[in-house]
């Protein structure tokens, strides 16, 4: 099949609809999906899917003749696009680890239609105008949906400014704040969240209070960097936060826990959402002394006995989200003492296939899947048309073949990271091709359309 290679105007789908070239654009965001396992909330029914200007335009048992590109889903499983609201994607000055056209391409070959972008780069995202100048970089390179995420301020007119830019959410790293912010006050941050709430924006953090300079283990092992961030972090930032978050009243949404406590004390919090990611779902500390820096995240990793209460508990449904917190670097840089090797791996094309081989082993129903990679990603940070496979909602599908068994290589990532704590995982279940706005972006192991086919998004906050 042809797939059109058309340049085409860059969209913004919350603000405006301009294109230049708004006839290109449109027809090349037709497509009929025939012949699928289409997710309808419940349970699958075949059936069609007509895309028509980016947006769904019918779904039905037989579709014919619409004239338009036609993809052949026999056997496949249409799902709502995935969306992943914890992703780094570099670029600008931090390029050389990954950039919006490698970061985007690898969320279309992991099957996320949309992602959120983290603030801690080079320059950092912390001010209205580095949102915008992100948005405007990322329209010309990007393959999937993509937004931003800011770093977290402290003065109320810059947080309002974030939000009229379209900012997802102020994101507080406690470890080490992106911008200058006094951590260790509870009035300045209850006061950050507030002006967030006023903003309509949710707040986004980092929960772990490592107390520097005294736990950072010069030149030791990963298992001792590890040993020195213990679960204690973790349940004191919480605790404290939700405390915070209480009196300001805002919402917040608590990245990568890896404590079953920390679920459940968010889960008894109104406007609390939670996530976890594939890695302290699925994999150990004791891999540190294997894997080394390929395994070296923070929060690190936990003990299995731990571990296995996260997975528990996100199957039992005490998670709101996963979320891959895909944080590429090179190998170079990763590949040295613990000290000096930066936190984080890549997860974009990791995730779903791992959470599909759960759906396959029975762990995770796919009602749990699309809740914790659409549903609630979409809820929580406002993507009204998203997250549902219905008539009006935007084009953005995944098809999933969920009989294929394959074998996680990290030599074959799109992302610049090519390195991954989970090389040779055995996975059953994998995407076969991701669609986003009415337009196939990746197939089959290969992108296919150019850098910019896919959309900048605005958060719609009224600032
Ligand atoms: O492992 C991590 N890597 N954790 C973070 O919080 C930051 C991230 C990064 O940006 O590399
Ligand atoms: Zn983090
Ligand atoms: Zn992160």
């Amino acid at each position: 099949m042809e797939f059109s290679c058309v340049r085409i105007a860059q969209r913004n789908l919350a603000r405006s609809k301009k294109r230049s070239d708004p006839a290109v654009d449109l027809e090349d965001r037709n497509i009929l999906v025939k012949d699928a396992d289409i997710w309808n909330g419940k349970g699958f029914a075949r059936g069609s899917i007509f895309i028509q200007e980016g947006r769904i335009n019918r779904i039905a048992r037989s579709i014919i003749d619409t004239g338009v590109e036609t993809i052949d889903a026999a056997g496949f499983k249409a799902l709502p696009g995935f969306i992943d609201v914890h992703v780094h994607l570099r670029d600008m000055e931090l390029a050389y680890k990954e950039d919006f056209a490698t970061g985007t391409a690898a969320a279309a070959a992991g099957g996320f239609t949309t992602v959120l972008d983290m603030p801690n780069t080079v320059p950092p995202t912390d001010s209205a105008r580095r949102v915008i100048e992100k948005q405007k970089v990322a329209a010309q390179k990007t393959h999937v949906n993509v937004g931003f995420h800011a770093a977290a301020v402290s003065d109320s007119h810059d947080v309002e400014s974030l939000a009229g830019a379209g900012a997802f959410s102020l994101k507080l790293y406690m470890p080490k704040p992106i911008v200058p912010f006094d951590v260790e006050n509870d009035q300045a941050i209850q006061k950050m969240m507030r002006a967030a709430g006023d903003a309509g924006m949710p707040v986004t953090v980092h929960a772990e209070d490592v107390d520097a300079p005294k736990n950072t283990s010069q030149g030791e092992g990963f298992e001792e960097a590890a040993e020195a961030r213990p679960p204690i972090f973790e349940t004191r930032a919480v605790d404290r936060l939700l405390r915070i978050q209480k009196k300001a009243g805002c919402n917040v949404h608590y990245c990568h826990l890896t404590l079953r406590s920390s679920l459940m004390k968010i889960n008894a919090s109104t406007k609390s959402t939670s996530e976890v990611t594939p890695h302290h779902l699925l994999l150990s500390k004791q891999l540190l002394s294997s894997l080394g820096w390929r395994a070296w995240m923070v929060p690190p990793l936990r003990s299995e006995e731990t571990r296995r209460s996260l997975l528990k508990s996100t199957l039992a449904g005490l998670s709101s989200v996963i979320a891959s917190d895909h944080a590429p670097h090179t190998i170079k840089e990763k590949n040295q003492s613990a000290s000096r090797s930066p936190p984080g791996v890549p997860g974009l094309e990791t995730t779903l296939p791992l959470m599909l081989t759960l759906v396959n082993r029975q762990q995770m129903s796919i009602s749990l899947l699309v809740k914790l990679l659409s549903e609630n990603p979409a809820r929580i940070f406002g993507f009204k048309s998203k997250a549902k496979l219905q008539k009006g909602a935007d084009g953005d599908v995944v098809l999933v073949d969920l009989k294929k068994k394959s074998k996680i290589d990290s030599s074959r990532f799109f992302s610049k990271a090519k390195f991954s704590p989970f090389d040779e995982f055995k996975t059953q279940g994998a995407v076969h091709s991701t669609i986003v706005g009415g337009k196939v972006v990746y197939r089959e192991g290969e992108i296919v359309t150019r850098e910019g086919s896919g959309s900048v998004l605005h958060s719609g906050f009224s600032g």
